[in-house]
């Protein structure tokens, strides 16, 4: 098959001593490929600077656990992630559940940079370890009919302490146009910096939409389904005009309450500042023609 994505970390990124791997990182093997000759969505991860693990871990949004940034690395501890298991199910050939590892086995993991803008507007640039969406979808068999993708967090009330709130209405769910969820650049993130996943950031599996603002990247996934109708969205749903099912990052569609036309890069320290924000978070050679046509300041 032919590698559609780069794998950009090298030996000296991966200390197994120290770090526990994916299994199939390691079977995959590590070494930097060139970016010469692949196509755009490799080039797009050039020159980017990841964020440290210590950003990407302690400042976080996972409203199950609670609404401060730093609820999610305090919480998040008490969930179960295995077993785990994800339920696909609806416009599909083979709907089932599918355990995690039965998954894990079957797909190649691999590394991908992405730029990460959140819609509050600040942003991150994250080495995200995973296997696309779409190789996901095709376990199951994703039949013609199927027009979107909806998915669905675990709600263990339990476990997840900010959900005795009605901040939002659980479980958080999320939703793709079909075209979206099978394109190259959206994954499903099982690591980060060559190490599974934490829990703060959406443990053991969850969706990377790059294009998208933050919100749309729905953590801890147990179920997709397949249909013919636009889903409903958590945020759509809490507030349906500062929330749109599209999300795409958007320079020039403001949010009701604040500018997105610049961004404040997490970390940094003293020499943090803001800048321009990239129409489609600078995805746009990718995914531009998604969208030909429609007027995105409606759909947005
Ligand atoms: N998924 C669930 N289940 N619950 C959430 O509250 N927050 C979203 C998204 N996925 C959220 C979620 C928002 S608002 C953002 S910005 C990103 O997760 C944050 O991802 P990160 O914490 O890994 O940076």
């Amino acid at each position: 098959m032919a590698r559609r994505w780069t794998n950009t970390l090298t030996r000296d990124d991966v200390t197994p001593e120290h770090l526990f791997l994916n299994r199939r990182a390691v079977l995959g093997g590590l070494a930097g490929v060139g970016l010469a000759g692949l196509p755009g969505s490799a080039r797009a991860q050039e020159g980017l600077e990841p964020n440290t693990w210590e950003e990407i871990t302690s400042y976080n949004n996972y409203y199950e656990f609670g609404t401060g940034k730093d609820d999610p690395a305090r919480y998040a501890d008490a969930l179960t992630i295995d077993p785990w298991s994800v339920r696909i199910d609806g416009m599909v050939d083979r709907p089932g559940t599918y355990a995690f590892e039965d998954i894990m086995d079957q797909m190649d993991i691999e590394e991908r940079i992405y730029r990460f803008r959140c819609v509050e507007a600040w942003s991150m640039v994250v080495p995200w370890n995973g296997f696309e969406l779409a190789d996901l979808l095709s376990l199951a068999g994703v039949q013609d009919r199927a027009r979107y993708v909806a998915f669905e967090t675990v709600l263990r009330p339990d476990e997840m302490p900010g959900t005795r709130f009605p901040v939002l209405d659980w479980p958080y769910v999320e939703g793709l146009r079909i075209d979206e969820a099978m394109h190259p650049l959206t994954i499903m993130a099982t690591g980060i910096y060559g190490r599974d996943i934490p829990k703060q950031n959406g443990a053991p599996l969850r969706l990377v939409v790059p294009w998208k603002y933050g919100f749309k990247s729905i953590k801890s996934v147990v179920r997709i389904t397949l249909t013919d109708e636009e889903p409903p969205t958590s945020w759509n749903r809490a507030n349906p005009r500062e929330y749109g099912f599209y999300s795409n990052v958007n320079p020039e569609v403001d949010h009701p309450r604040w500018s997105q036309a610049t961004e404040r890069m997490i970390g940094g320290g003293l020499f943090a500042r803001r800048q321009p924000t990239l129409m489609f978070n600078g995805y746009a050679d990718e995914v531009a023609g998604l969208y030909d046509g429609m007027d995105l300041t409606e759909f947005f």
